[in-house]
């Protein structure tokens, strides 16, 4: 660090969630004294338009990653796998948007906000968790907390193309044309085709499970973030014609029985949520609203009439916002307050 701010690098930063990194950095006065963008070879050299500057895009090699102190890393697990132990040992502390380290013992999977304190634990990681699960446990939290903890959860979500890259976006929108100009739509990033369509696979298949990786991702991080490894979930991850803006269906089951109201008070005093409830007046949160924003929309909040202890909640967020970069850049705003990077380390 200078006097100015920080060195950050944003590796994936001509990507979706970089772009967007990019934006939150400035729009939350993040103190940057150096961007250091990274990106694939196809990008190198590209010029990204940042805060008045130009930098030009990097790519990843031993002696351009000398000197950073922040990296905020968003180019998919195996570029992670292989850069982030290294920038750790260049200086640098990573917040990583992949789901390659999530899961590993001495990594902190942190929502600002949930669990901010696991980020004290971190040895030069730290990681952003998965989109549907981010938005569902700022919802979760409060819940968990007033009702002596969370029993089951029964989830499905219906996820926006944005949560699969720049390249699904363009599917999208060019299957739609396609079929409105009744032509083949071509499917290369999902098996089938997403326009006017929902397909009951987000994510793949791993060799002998019947759940999706993205499923896995949300059962297991929900768990590991809400720090109680014996929350029942049950969860389906639906991916639905929607470019930005998870929703999910989410039915929580807690030891002590919160009613509605209770809830909804609950949620409208947590900071990051916002209660959108008056479902017969035709109010309640949707994608397209959410879109934008960083606060996780919560409604349709009502008792399960099958179990009394249970009520179904419908969670809306931007999954590139809160689900992914606003959120890393909490993180590292964590990091700052506690004294945790540079020479803080
Ligand atoms: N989209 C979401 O809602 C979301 C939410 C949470 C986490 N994530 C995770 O974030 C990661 C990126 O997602 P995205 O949606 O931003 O994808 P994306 O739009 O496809 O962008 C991928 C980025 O990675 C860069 N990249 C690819 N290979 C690289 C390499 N070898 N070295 C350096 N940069 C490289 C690309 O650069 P080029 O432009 O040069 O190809 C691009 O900037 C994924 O791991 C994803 O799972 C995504």
């Amino acid at each position: 660090m200078n006097g100015d701010g920080y060195r950050v690098g944003v590796v994936g930063a001509t990507g979706l969630v970089g772009s967007t990194i990019l934006e939150v950095l400035l729009e939350r006065g993040f103190p940057v004294a150096e961007l250091v963008p990274f990106a694939s070879e196809r990008s190198a050299g590209r010029q990204i338009e940042w805060n008045g500057a130009t930098p030009e895009c990097r790519v990843l090699s031993e002696d351009a990653i000398q000197g950073l102190d922040l990296v905020l890393s968003s180019a998919g697990g195996s570029v992670s796998a292989e850069w982030a132990p290294r920038l750790v040992e260049a200086g640098a502390v990573v917040v990583d948007n992949t789901s390659h380290f999530r899961m590993d013992d001495g990594v902190p999977l942190v929502v600002a906000g949930v669990n901010s304190d696991a980020v004290e634990g971190h040895s030069g990681i730290v990681a952003n968790p998965n989109c549907s699960t981010m938005q569902m446990v700022l919802a979760l939290k409060p819940l968990q907390d007033a009702g002596m903890g969370i029993e089951r959860l029964v989830i499905s979500t219906y996820q926006a193309v944005s949560g699969t890259g720049k390249g699904a976006i363009d599917e999208l929108i060019a299957q739609t044309q396609a079929v409105l100009a009744d032509q083949d739509p071509v499917a290369s990033t999902y098996p089938h085709q997403i326009a006017f369509n929902a397909l009951p696979q987000a994510g793949s298949f791993p060799d002998g499970d019947d759940h999706t990786d993205e499923e896995r991702k949300l059962i297991n991080e929900t768990r590991k973030i809400l720090g109680d490894e014996g929350i029942r979930v049950s969860a389906t991850c639906v991916r639905v014609p929607v470019v930005t803006g998870h929703s999910e269906s989410v039915n929580v089951e807690t030891r002590e029985p919160l009613s509605p109201d209770r809830a909804r008070e609950l949620l409208a005093s947590t900071p990051g949520v916002t209660v959108v409830d008056e479902p017969a007046a035709g109010r309640y949160p949707m994608a397209i609203e959410a879109a934008g924003r960083d606060d996780v929309l919560v409604g349709r909040i009502r008792r399960d009439p099958g179990n009394e202890s249970a009520l179904d909640l419908w969670v809306v967020s931007d999954n590139l916002r809160k689900g992914a970069a606003t959120n890393a850049v909490q993180v590292a705003e964590l990091l700052i307050e506690r004294n945790l990077l540079g020479s803080g380390r």
